[in-house]
């Protein structure tokens, strides 16, 4: 790989991260689909999604739990910033193994805390899970404490928009609200898996603006991402919250359909 390339010197790329579970990788047309959203956004050339598929099968097999980094770069060239016409894209595959977490974190939920870092606004770019994370290791480099599993970011107006490596959910009355991501934030494939979960058992969900106090006061709050699935959240900034079923049936879907790293 080029020291040149445009994903290293830029950020000019897309990335996924894949559960691998039973040797496979999980969620795979829900991630493809997200890349390609993101490819045809950001105008790179589109991916070989065959070999893809090939590269990642061949990369999963024989891992019982672990985890697979794909990265695509809009690969070397250009003068400056100005994109080369046509590029040449780049990709990476990385086998990781899988992040152990405390099985707690699912049975009892999570302690999570408000970072201080705000997150831009930056409708071109919302929604992508894009190379640029600066925002994101700034934010988890606010706390050490092993006891906290996750801090939520604000934007600058106040808006509640995600975890550091998540997105959130909040149970609302008898509303499941998530976040807007027109201005900021990763559009979680696990979001949109539980987004059709919920419409398909009939709960009432929606995207809303959320401030600090609508979180606060949630009945239920709970994190998800493509390896953890979801997390309930025990505790914001100190408070306890009185529920965590929804979270609880997710977890116990989610765990039987074998789509991401739940411990057994
Ligand atoms: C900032 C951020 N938001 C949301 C997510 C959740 O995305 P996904 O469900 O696709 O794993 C991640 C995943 O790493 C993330 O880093």
């Amino acid at each position: 790989m080029s020291v040149l390339d445009r994903g290293l010197q830029y950020g000019d790329g897309l990335f996924e991260t894949v559960a691998i579970l039973d040797g496979e990788p999980r969620l795979w047309e829900r991630h493809m689909a997200r890349l390609r959203a993101g490819v045809e956004r950001l105008a790179l050339p589109p991916p070989p999604e065959a070999e893809l598929h090939e590269e990642a099968c061949r990369l999963s097999a024989g891992s019982g739990r672990a985890v697979l980094k794909i990265l695509y770069t809009r690969g070397v060239g250009g003068r400056g910033f100005r994109p080369p016409e046509p590029a040449r894209a780049m990709r990476i595959l990385m086998r990781f193994e899988a992040p152990e977490y405390p099985a707690a974190w699912w049975s009892q939920g999570v302690d999570v805390r408000f970072c201080d870092l705000r997150l831009g606004a930056q409708p071109a770019l919302a929604g992508l899970k894009h190379l640029n994370r600066l925002e994101q290791v700034l934010a988890r480099a606010e706390w050490t404490d092993p006891a906290i599993a996750e801090g939520l970011l604000l934007d600058n107006n106040g808006a509640v928009i995600e975890g550091t490596q998540s997105n959130l959910f909040a149970v609302i009355g008898d509303r499941l609200l998530t976040p807007v991501l027109d201005e900021a934030g990763v559009a979680g494939v696990m979001r949109a898996w539980i987004l059709e979960w919920a419409a398909l058992f009939g709960l009432n969900w929606e995207e809303a603006r959320l401030t600090r106090s609508d979180v606060l006061e949630a009945r239920e709050l709970f994190l998800t991402n493509s390896l953890i699935g979801v997390w309930p959240v025990r505790s914001l900034a100190g408070r306890r919250l009185p529920e965590r079923g929804i979270a609880r049936e997710l977890i116990a879907c989610l765990r039987a359909a074998r789509l991401c790293l739940i411990p057994d």
